[in-house]
Protein backbone atom coordinates (compact mmCIF):
# COMPACT_ATOMS: atom_id res chain seq x y z
CA UNK A 1 0.00 0.00 0.00
CA UNK A 2 1.07 3.62 -0.57
CA UNK A 3 -0.16 6.83 0.21
CA UNK A 4 0.17 8.07 -3.02
CA UNK A 5 -3.13 8.61 -4.88
CA UNK A 6 -3.48 6.26 -7.89
CA UNK A 7 -3.84 7.47 -11.37
CA UNK A 8 -7.80 7.62 -12.19
CA UNK A 9 -8.49 4.37 -14.64
CA UNK A 10 -8.18 5.57 -18.10
CA UNK A 11 -10.57 4.32 -21.11
CA UNK A 12 -8.48 4.23 -24.26
CA UNK A 13 -9.68 6.63 -27.19
CA UNK A 14 -8.84 3.20 -29.82
CA UNK A 15 -10.14 0.72 -27.99
CA UNK A 16 -13.26 2.80 -26.71
CA UNK A 17 -16.24 0.86 -25.17
CA UNK A 18 -17.97 1.14 -28.26
CA UNK A 19 -15.27 -0.38 -29.92
CA UNK A 20 -14.67 -3.10 -27.74
CA UNK A 21 -18.95 -3.80 -27.44
CA UNK A 22 -18.34 -4.68 -31.28
CA UNK A 23 -15.54 -6.89 -30.75
CA UNK A 24 -17.78 -8.79 -28.62
CA UNK A 25 -20.56 -8.64 -30.93
CA UNK A 26 -18.81 -9.97 -33.24
CA UNK A 27 -16.86 -12.30 -31.41
CA UNK A 28 -20.04 -13.88 -29.90
CA UNK A 29 -21.95 -13.79 -34.19
CA UNK A 30 -19.64 -14.23 -36.22
CA UNK A 31 -22.03 -11.62 -38.61
CA UNK A 32 -20.88 -8.11 -39.46
CA UNK A 33 -23.97 -5.69 -38.46
CA UNK A 34 -26.28 -4.74 -40.50
CA UNK A 35 -28.29 -2.04 -39.96
CA UNK A 36 -30.52 1.35 -41.53
CA UNK A 37 -30.24 4.71 -41.56
CA UNK A 38 -26.53 7.12 -42.56
CA UNK A 39 -23.65 7.46 -41.36
CA UNK A 40 -23.77 8.27 -37.13
CA UNK A 41 -20.10 9.48 -36.95
CA UNK A 42 -19.29 13.60 -36.75
CA UNK A 43 -18.79 14.36 -40.60
CA UNK A 44 -17.81 17.93 -41.85
CA UNK A 45 -21.50 19.08 -42.90
CA UNK A 46 -23.68 22.03 -43.49
CA UNK A 47 -23.56 22.86 -40.17
CA UNK A 48 -19.96 23.61 -40.16
CA UNK A 49 -21.13 26.84 -42.78
CA UNK A 50 -22.63 29.78 -42.05
CA UNK A 51 -24.62 32.25 -44.13
CA UNK A 52 -23.27 36.01 -43.91
CA UNK A 53 -26.62 37.96 -44.30
CA UNK A 54 -26.83 41.03 -45.80
CA UNK A 55 -25.25 44.55 -44.43
CA UNK A 56 -24.33 48.24 -45.98
CA UNK A 57 -22.87 46.08 -49.22
CA UNK A 58 -25.81 44.18 -49.52
CA UNK A 59 -29.61 44.87 -49.64
CA UNK A 60 -32.31 42.68 -47.76
CA UNK A 61 -35.46 41.58 -48.93
CA UNK A 62 -38.44 42.63 -46.89
CA UNK A 63 -40.04 39.22 -45.74
CA UNK A 64 -43.94 40.21 -45.76
CA UNK A 65 -43.55 42.68 -48.82
CA UNK A 66 -41.26 40.46 -51.17
CA UNK A 67 -40.92 37.32 -53.29
CA UNK A 68 -38.50 34.93 -52.72
CA UNK A 69 -39.38 32.03 -55.50
CA UNK A 70 -38.64 28.45 -54.79
CA UNK A 71 -39.67 26.48 -57.96
CA UNK A 72 -37.25 24.66 -60.31
CA UNK A 73 -37.62 23.19 -63.76
CA UNK A 74 -36.17 19.36 -63.94
CA UNK A 75 -35.07 17.83 -67.00
CA UNK A 76 -34.98 20.94 -69.21
CA UNK A 77 -32.24 19.21 -71.28
CA UNK A 78 -33.44 17.10 -73.36
CA UNK A 79 -37.49 15.80 -72.23
CA UNK A 80 -40.28 17.11 -73.57
CA UNK A 81 -42.33 17.30 -70.32
CA UNK A 82 -39.82 18.37 -67.63
CA UNK A 83 -41.09 18.52 -64.38
CA UNK A 84 -42.22 21.78 -62.49
CA UNK A 85 -41.99 21.75 -58.66
CA UNK A 86 -43.28 23.85 -56.49
CA UNK A 87 -40.43 23.59 -54.11
CA UNK A 88 -36.74 22.59 -54.32
CA UNK A 89 -36.94 19.66 -51.81
CA UNK A 90 -38.12 16.05 -53.05
CA UNK A 91 -38.57 13.14 -51.64
CA UNK A 92 -35.28 10.34 -51.91
CA UNK A 93 -35.76 6.93 -53.78
CA UNK A 94 -36.75 4.80 -50.71
CA UNK A 95 -38.09 1.30 -51.57
CA UNK A 96 -41.90 -0.83 -50.63
CA UNK A 97 -40.04 -3.88 -49.15
CA UNK A 98 -37.75 -1.44 -46.75
CA UNK A 99 -41.26 0.80 -46.35
CA UNK A 100 -44.38 -0.19 -45.86
CA UNK A 101 -47.22 0.60 -48.42
CA UNK A 102 -48.99 2.93 -45.69
CA UNK A 103 -45.91 5.12 -45.94
CA UNK A 104 -45.43 4.91 -49.01
CA UNK A 105 -48.87 6.29 -49.79
CA UNK A 106 -48.18 8.73 -46.32
CA UNK A 107 -44.94 10.10 -48.70
CA UNK A 108 -47.24 10.50 -51.95
CA UNK A 109 -49.89 12.48 -49.79
CA UNK A 110 -47.55 14.95 -48.57
CA UNK A 111 -44.97 15.88 -51.32
CA UNK A 112 -47.75 16.09 -53.47
CA UNK A 113 -49.59 18.35 -51.12
CA UNK A 114 -46.24 20.47 -50.60
CA UNK A 115 -45.85 20.91 -54.44
CA UNK A 116 -42.95 18.06 -54.96
CA UNK A 117 -42.15 14.41 -56.10
CA UNK A 118 -41.54 11.39 -55.07
CA UNK A 119 -39.45 8.40 -55.62
CA UNK A 120 -40.17 4.91 -56.08
CA UNK A 121 -36.76 2.77 -54.86
CA UNK A 122 -35.51 -0.96 -55.44
CA UNK A 123 -38.47 -2.82 -55.52
CA UNK A 124 -41.44 -1.63 -57.97
CA UNK A 125 -44.04 0.87 -58.30
CA UNK A 126 -47.01 0.53 -55.78
CA UNK A 127 -50.51 2.05 -55.96
CA UNK A 128 -50.59 3.89 -53.30
CA UNK A 129 -47.34 5.28 -54.51
CA UNK A 130 -48.62 6.05 -58.27
CA UNK A 131 -52.23 7.25 -56.79
CA UNK A 132 -51.23 9.73 -54.11
CA UNK A 133 -47.78 10.90 -55.91
CA UNK A 134 -48.71 14.14 -58.74
CA UNK A 135 -45.53 13.96 -59.77
CA UNK A 136 -43.49 10.16 -59.10
CA UNK A 137 -39.70 9.25 -60.05
CA UNK A 138 -39.23 5.59 -61.10
CA UNK A 139 -36.04 3.98 -60.57
CA UNK A 140 -34.23 1.95 -62.52
CA UNK A 141 -31.98 0.10 -60.29
CA UNK A 142 -29.16 -2.44 -61.02
CA UNK A 143 -30.92 -5.56 -59.19
CA UNK A 144 -33.74 -4.53 -61.87
CA UNK A 145 -36.22 -5.46 -58.72
CA UNK A 146 -39.73 -4.55 -59.91
CA UNK A 147 -38.97 -3.40 -63.21
CA UNK A 148 -41.75 -3.06 -65.70
CA UNK A 149 -41.48 -1.19 -69.10
CA UNK A 150 -45.10 -0.04 -68.52
CA UNK A 151 -44.37 1.61 -65.18
CA UNK A 152 -41.83 3.59 -66.91
CA UNK A 153 -44.16 4.65 -69.32
CA UNK A 154 -46.51 5.33 -66.13
CA UNK A 155 -43.87 7.68 -64.16
CA UNK A 156 -43.54 11.29 -64.78
CA UNK A 157 -39.41 11.04 -64.71
CA UNK A 158 -36.92 8.00 -64.53
CA UNK A 159 -33.88 7.88 -62.25
CA UNK A 160 -31.15 5.70 -63.38
CA UNK A 161 -29.32 4.22 -60.12
CA UNK A 162 -25.77 4.03 -60.39
CA UNK A 163 -25.04 4.53 -56.22
CA UNK A 164 -25.82 5.52 -53.25
CA UNK A 165 -24.18 7.60 -50.88
CA UNK A 166 -24.50 5.19 -47.82
CA UNK A 167 -22.60 2.71 -49.95
CA UNK A 168 -21.25 3.92 -53.51
CA UNK A 169 -19.97 0.04 -54.60
CA UNK A 170 -22.28 -1.91 -52.78
CA UNK A 171 -25.92 -3.11 -53.37
CA UNK A 172 -28.78 -3.20 -51.27
CA UNK A 173 -29.96 -5.50 -48.65
CA UNK A 174 -33.51 -6.89 -47.96
CA UNK A 175 -33.39 -9.49 -45.28
CA UNK A 176 -36.19 -12.51 -45.27
CA UNK A 177 -38.04 -10.94 -42.25
CA UNK A 178 -39.50 -8.21 -44.74
CA UNK A 179 -40.35 -10.60 -48.07
CA UNK A 180 -43.85 -11.25 -47.59
CA UNK A 181 -45.73 -12.32 -50.44
CA UNK A 182 -46.28 -9.13 -51.92
CA UNK A 183 -42.61 -8.10 -51.86
CA UNK A 184 -41.84 -11.55 -53.01
CA UNK A 185 -44.10 -11.02 -55.97
CA UNK A 186 -43.33 -7.47 -57.26
CA UNK A 187 -39.57 -8.34 -56.40
CA UNK A 188 -39.84 -12.02 -58.55
CA UNK A 189 -38.11 -13.32 -55.44
CA UNK A 190 -38.80 -16.54 -52.88
CA UNK A 191 -40.57 -15.27 -49.95
CA UNK A 192 -38.81 -15.18 -46.11
CA UNK A 193 -34.69 -15.54 -48.04
CA UNK A 194 -32.41 -12.56 -47.69
CA UNK A 195 -31.84 -11.07 -50.75
CA UNK A 196 -28.85 -8.87 -51.70
CA UNK A 197 -28.87 -6.75 -54.76
CA UNK A 198 -26.54 -6.45 -57.25
CA UNK A 199 -23.91 -3.90 -56.76
CA UNK A 200 -23.14 -3.43 -60.78
CA UNK A 201 -25.72 -2.70 -63.54
CA UNK A 202 -26.12 -5.81 -65.24
CA UNK A 203 -27.39 -3.43 -68.54
CA UNK A 204 -24.11 -1.93 -69.07
CA UNK A 205 -20.47 -1.89 -68.00
CA UNK A 206 -19.36 1.49 -68.59
CA UNK A 207 -20.56 4.87 -69.53
CA UNK A 208 -21.02 4.32 -73.70
CA UNK A 209 -23.26 1.53 -72.85
CA UNK A 210 -24.84 3.67 -70.25
CA UNK A 211 -25.51 6.24 -72.97
CA UNK A 212 -27.15 3.40 -75.00
CA UNK A 213 -28.99 2.37 -72.12
CA UNK A 214 -30.16 5.63 -71.71
CA UNK A 215 -31.61 6.08 -75.16
CA UNK A 216 -33.35 2.70 -75.12
CA UNK A 217 -35.49 4.43 -72.03
CA UNK A 218 -35.81 7.34 -73.87
CA UNK A 219 -37.43 5.54 -77.06
CA UNK A 220 -39.79 3.45 -74.69
CA UNK A 221 -41.15 6.44 -73.40
CA UNK A 222 -41.18 8.64 -76.40
CA UNK A 223 -38.63 11.22 -75.25
CA UNK A 224 -40.88 12.76 -72.81
CA UNK A 225 -39.80 11.59 -68.95
CA UNK A 226 -36.21 13.33 -67.75
CA UNK A 227 -33.56 10.84 -67.25
CA UNK A 228 -32.03 11.51 -63.86
CA UNK A 229 -28.58 9.42 -62.76
CA UNK A 230 -28.30 8.96 -59.74
CA UNK A 231 -24.43 8.66 -57.92
CA UNK A 232 -23.39 7.74 -54.50
CA UNK A 233 -20.62 10.56 -53.17
CA UNK A 234 -17.51 8.98 -54.74
CA UNK A 235 -15.70 10.24 -57.50
CA UNK A 236 -17.87 13.31 -58.03
CA UNK A 237 -16.21 15.25 -60.61
CA UNK A 238 -15.78 12.33 -62.97
CA UNK A 239 -19.05 10.92 -62.17
CA UNK A 240 -21.08 13.97 -62.69
CA UNK A 241 -19.18 14.70 -66.20
CA UNK A 242 -19.81 10.78 -67.23
CA UNK A 243 -23.01 11.11 -66.50
CA UNK A 244 -23.85 14.17 -68.46
CA UNK A 245 -21.81 12.26 -71.62
CA UNK A 246 -23.90 9.57 -71.13
CA UNK A 247 -27.22 11.66 -71.41
CA UNK A 248 -28.83 12.95 -67.90
CA UNK A 249 -31.08 15.55 -67.89
CA UNK A 250 -30.48 15.66 -64.47
CA UNK A 251 -27.68 14.09 -61.58
CA UNK A 252 -28.67 12.83 -58.55
CA UNK A 253 -25.81 12.91 -56.37
CA UNK A 254 -25.92 11.29 -52.62
CA UNK A 255 -23.33 11.40 -50.17
CA UNK A 256 -22.16 9.62 -47.50
CA UNK A 257 -24.40 10.88 -44.77
CA UNK A 258 -27.45 9.59 -47.02
CA UNK A 259 -29.45 6.98 -45.18
CA UNK A 260 -30.36 3.40 -46.47
CA UNK A 261 -32.76 0.52 -45.48
CA UNK A 262 -30.23 -1.90 -44.94
CA UNK A 263 -26.36 -2.24 -45.33
CA UNK A 264 -23.46 -3.18 -43.34
CA UNK A 265 -22.24 -0.82 -40.81
CA UNK A 266 -18.59 -0.94 -41.41
CA UNK A 267 -19.68 0.07 -45.51
CA UNK A 268 -22.29 3.19 -43.86
CA UNK A 269 -19.50 4.27 -41.78
CA UNK A 270 -16.14 3.87 -44.05
CA UNK A 271 -16.77 4.16 -47.66
CA UNK A 272 -17.46 7.88 -49.32
CA UNK A 273 -17.42 11.33 -49.16
CA UNK A 274 -19.65 13.56 -46.58
CA UNK A 275 -21.95 15.68 -48.88
CA UNK A 276 -20.25 18.80 -48.62
CA UNK A 277 -17.37 17.67 -50.12
CA UNK A 278 -19.27 16.42 -53.07
CA UNK A 279 -21.46 19.27 -54.18
CA UNK A 280 -18.53 21.68 -55.22
CA UNK A 281 -16.82 18.97 -57.49
CA UNK A 282 -19.99 18.12 -59.18
CA UNK A 283 -20.91 21.92 -59.58
CA UNK A 284 -16.72 22.41 -60.74
CA UNK A 285 -17.89 19.30 -63.52
CA UNK A 286 -21.37 21.11 -64.96
CA UNK A 287 -19.14 24.63 -65.42
CA UNK A 288 -16.45 23.28 -67.17
CA UNK A 289 -18.97 21.60 -69.84
CA UNK A 290 -21.07 24.37 -69.70
CA UNK A 291 -24.02 22.66 -68.36
CA UNK A 292 -24.37 24.09 -64.93
CA UNK A 293 -28.33 24.47 -64.87
CA UNK A 294 -28.78 23.22 -68.13
CA UNK A 295 -28.32 19.76 -66.74
CA UNK A 296 -29.85 19.91 -63.21
CA UNK A 297 -28.24 18.62 -59.44
CA UNK A 298 -30.41 17.39 -56.64
CA UNK A 299 -28.22 16.81 -54.17
CA UNK A 300 -28.88 14.45 -50.51
CA UNK A 301 -27.40 13.05 -47.79
CA UNK A 302 -28.47 14.32 -44.27
CA UNK A 303 -30.31 17.01 -45.26
CA UNK A 304 -32.80 18.02 -41.83
CA UNK A 305 -33.90 21.92 -41.99
CA UNK A 306 -34.12 24.84 -44.38
CA UNK A 307 -30.97 26.07 -43.69
CA UNK A 308 -29.62 22.69 -44.97
CA UNK A 309 -31.43 23.33 -48.34
CA UNK A 310 -30.39 27.26 -48.74
CA UNK A 311 -26.76 25.80 -48.16
CA UNK A 312 -26.79 22.86 -50.78
CA UNK A 313 -28.68 25.57 -53.11
CA UNK A 314 -26.10 28.32 -52.52
CA UNK A 315 -23.31 26.00 -53.33
CA UNK A 316 -24.81 25.52 -56.79
CA UNK A 317 -27.30 22.34 -56.49
CA UNK A 318 -30.67 23.10 -58.23
CA UNK A 319 -32.99 20.85 -55.88
CA UNK A 320 -32.44 18.08 -52.48
CA UNK A 321 -33.67 15.13 -52.18
CA UNK A 322 -34.65 14.09 -48.10
CA UNK A 323 -34.97 10.54 -46.89
CA UNK A 324 -34.49 10.21 -43.11
CA UNK A 325 -35.67 13.66 -42.71
CA UNK A 326 -39.29 12.30 -44.35
CA UNK A 327 -39.48 9.09 -42.52
CA UNK A 328 -38.81 10.60 -39.02
CA UNK A 329 -41.50 13.45 -40.18
CA UNK A 330 -43.76 10.50 -40.51
CA UNK A 331 -43.26 9.31 -36.97
CA UNK A 332 -39.76 7.27 -37.36
CA UNK A 333 -38.21 6.98 -33.90
CA UNK A 334 -40.83 8.70 -31.96
CA UNK A 335 -40.15 9.09 -28.46
CA UNK A 336 -43.96 8.61 -28.09
CA UNK A 337 -42.85 4.50 -28.56
CA UNK A 338 -40.01 4.81 -26.53
CA UNK A 339 -41.18 1.84 -24.40
CA UNK A 340 -41.67 -0.15 -27.47
CA UNK A 341 -38.30 0.57 -28.96
CA UNK A 342 -37.16 -0.43 -25.48
CA UNK A 343 -38.31 -3.87 -25.64
CA UNK A 344 -36.58 -4.05 -29.03
CA UNK A 345 -33.28 -3.35 -27.08
CA UNK A 346 -32.88 0.45 -28.27
CA UNK A 347 -33.80 3.57 -28.28
CA UNK A 348 -35.88 6.33 -29.72
CA UNK A 349 -33.62 8.30 -31.68
CA UNK A 350 -31.21 5.30 -31.89
CA UNK A 351 -33.64 2.57 -33.53
CA UNK A 352 -31.79 1.70 -37.03
CA UNK A 353 -32.83 -2.49 -37.38
CA UNK A 354 -35.03 -1.29 -40.24
CA UNK A 355 -33.88 -4.55 -41.96
CA UNK A 356 -35.62 -6.53 -38.75
CA UNK A 357 -39.26 -5.34 -39.88
CA UNK A 358 -40.16 -4.36 -36.27
CA UNK A 359 -40.66 -1.13 -36.39
CA UNK A 360 -43.44 -0.07 -34.16
CA UNK A 361 -43.99 2.97 -35.87
CA UNK A 362 -45.23 0.99 -38.75
CA UNK A 363 -43.01 2.56 -41.57
CA UNK A 364 -40.24 0.07 -42.04
CA UNK A 365 -42.06 -3.07 -41.87
CA UNK A 366 -44.06 -5.96 -44.21
CA UNK A 367 -45.78 -6.83 -40.96
CA UNK A 368 -49.36 -6.45 -41.27
CA UNK A 369 -50.01 -5.73 -37.70
CA UNK A 370 -47.50 -2.87 -37.64
CA UNK A 371 -48.36 -1.25 -40.58
CA UNK A 372 -51.64 -0.84 -40.34
CA UNK A 373 -51.09 1.10 -36.85
CA UNK A 374 -49.39 3.92 -39.12
CA UNK A 375 -52.21 5.96 -40.90
CA UNK A 376 -50.87 8.02 -44.01
CA UNK A 377 -53.48 10.52 -44.13
CA UNK A 378 -52.05 11.99 -40.36
CA UNK A 379 -48.42 11.14 -42.42
CA UNK A 380 -49.15 12.89 -44.68
CA UNK A 381 -49.84 16.17 -43.21
CA UNK A 382 -46.96 15.64 -41.01
CA UNK A 383 -45.04 15.21 -44.03
CA UNK A 384 -46.07 18.13 -46.05
CA UNK A 385 -45.82 20.65 -42.77
CA UNK A 386 -42.14 19.48 -42.69
CA UNK A 387 -41.89 19.83 -46.46
CA UNK A 388 -43.64 23.44 -45.97
CA UNK A 389 -41.36 24.52 -42.82
CA UNK A 390 -37.95 23.96 -44.56
CA UNK A 391 -39.21 25.85 -47.18
CA UNK A 392 -39.71 29.23 -44.74
CA UNK A 393 -36.27 28.26 -43.64
CA UNK A 394 -34.82 28.36 -46.60
CA UNK A 395 -36.53 31.47 -48.00
CA UNK A 396 -36.10 33.35 -44.98
CA UNK A 397 -32.43 32.85 -45.28
CA UNK A 398 -32.44 34.04 -49.28
CA UNK A 399 -34.32 36.77 -48.48
CA UNK A 400 -31.76 38.03 -45.84
CA UNK A 401 -29.01 37.50 -48.31
CA UNK A 402 -31.24 39.71 -50.90
CA UNK A 403 -32.20 36.76 -53.36
CA UNK A 404 -35.84 36.73 -54.43
CA UNK A 405 -35.15 33.26 -55.95
CA UNK A 406 -33.62 30.48 -54.05
CA UNK A 407 -31.47 29.95 -57.12
CA UNK A 408 -29.91 33.15 -56.62
CA UNK A 409 -28.20 31.87 -53.80
CA UNK A 410 -24.26 31.77 -54.13
CA UNK A 411 -20.90 30.04 -52.42
CA UNK A 412 -20.40 34.07 -52.19
CA UNK A 413 -22.95 34.06 -49.24
CA UNK A 414 -21.08 31.68 -47.23
CA UNK A 415 -18.34 31.47 -44.80
CA UNK A 416 -16.58 28.60 -43.38
CA UNK A 417 -16.29 27.79 -39.13
CA UNK A 418 -13.45 25.55 -39.74
CA UNK A 419 -9.99 25.01 -42.48
CA UNK A 420 -11.94 21.70 -43.37
CA UNK A 421 -15.58 22.70 -44.47
CA UNK A 422 -13.69 25.73 -46.25
CA UNK A 423 -11.67 23.40 -48.09
CA UNK A 424 -14.61 20.96 -48.94
CA UNK A 425 -16.37 23.89 -49.63
CA UNK A 426 -14.48 25.78 -51.24
CA UNK A 427 -15.85 29.01 -49.19
CA UNK A 428 -13.57 31.38 -47.08
CA UNK A 429 -12.55 30.56 -43.37
CA UNK A 430 -14.70 33.23 -41.46
CA UNK A 431 -13.18 36.05 -40.59
CA UNK A 432 -10.81 35.85 -43.78
CA UNK A 433 -10.50 35.66 -47.51
CA UNK A 434 -8.87 32.24 -47.27
CA UNK A 435 -10.34 28.93 -49.43
CA UNK A 436 -7.68 26.27 -48.13
CA UNK A 437 -6.38 24.66 -51.50
CA UNK A 438 -7.40 27.41 -53.77
CA UNK A 439 -5.88 30.46 -53.32
CA UNK A 440 -3.33 29.68 -50.29
CA UNK A 441 -3.57 32.97 -48.82
CA UNK A 442 -5.63 34.64 -45.68
C1 LIG B 1 -35.47 3.38 -45.79
C2 LIG B 1 -34.64 3.81 -46.95
C3 LIG B 1 -34.72 3.11 -48.15
C4 LIG B 1 -33.95 3.50 -49.25
N1 LIG B 1 -34.10 2.83 -50.44
C5 LIG B 1 -33.42 3.28 -51.53
C6 LIG B 1 -33.65 2.70 -52.80
O1 LIG B 1 -34.45 1.78 -52.95
N2 LIG B 1 -32.98 3.22 -53.87
C7 LIG B 1 -32.10 4.29 -53.73
O2 LIG B 1 -31.52 4.72 -54.72
N3 LIG B 1 -31.87 4.82 -52.53
C8 LIG B 1 -32.50 4.38 -51.44
N4 LIG B 1 -32.33 5.01 -50.24
C9 LIG B 1 -31.44 6.19 -50.17
C10 LIG B 1 -32.23 7.47 -50.44
O3 LIG B 1 -32.72 7.49 -51.75
C11 LIG B 1 -31.37 8.74 -50.27
O4 LIG B 1 -30.25 8.64 -51.12
C12 LIG B 1 -30.92 9.00 -48.85
O5 LIG B 1 -31.89 8.57 -47.94
C13 LIG B 1 -30.67 10.49 -48.67
O6 LIG B 1 -30.10 10.77 -47.43
P1 LIG B 1 -30.94 11.16 -46.12
O7 LIG B 1 -31.60 9.91 -45.69
O8 LIG B 1 -29.91 11.61 -45.16
O9 LIG B 1 -31.93 12.22 -46.48
C14 LIG B 1 -33.06 4.60 -49.13
C15 LIG B 1 -32.98 5.31 -47.92
C16 LIG B 1 -33.76 4.92 -46.84
C17 LIG B 1 -33.65 5.72 -45.56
Amino acid sequence: MTDFPHTPPKQSWTFSNDVNAEIRRAAATGIYDIRGGGSKRRLPHFDDLLFLGASISRYPLEGYREKCATDVWLGTRYAKKPIHLDIPVTIAGMSFGALSGPAKEALGRGASAAGTSTTTGDGGMTEEERGHSRTLVYQYLPSRYGMNPDDLRRADAIEVVVGQGAKPGGGGMLLGQKISDRVAMMRNLPKGIDQRSACRHPDWTGPDDLEIKILEIREITNWEKPIYIKIGGARPYYDTALAVKAGADVVVLDGMQGGTAATQDVFIENVGMPILACIPQAVKALQDLGMHREVQLIVSGGIRTGADVAKAMALGADAVAIGTGALIALGDNDPALEAEYQKLGTTAGAYDDWHEGRDPAGITTQDPALFSRFDPILGGRRLKNYLKVMTLEAQTIARACGKNHLHNLEPEDLCALNIEAAAMAGVPLAGTSWIPGRNGTF
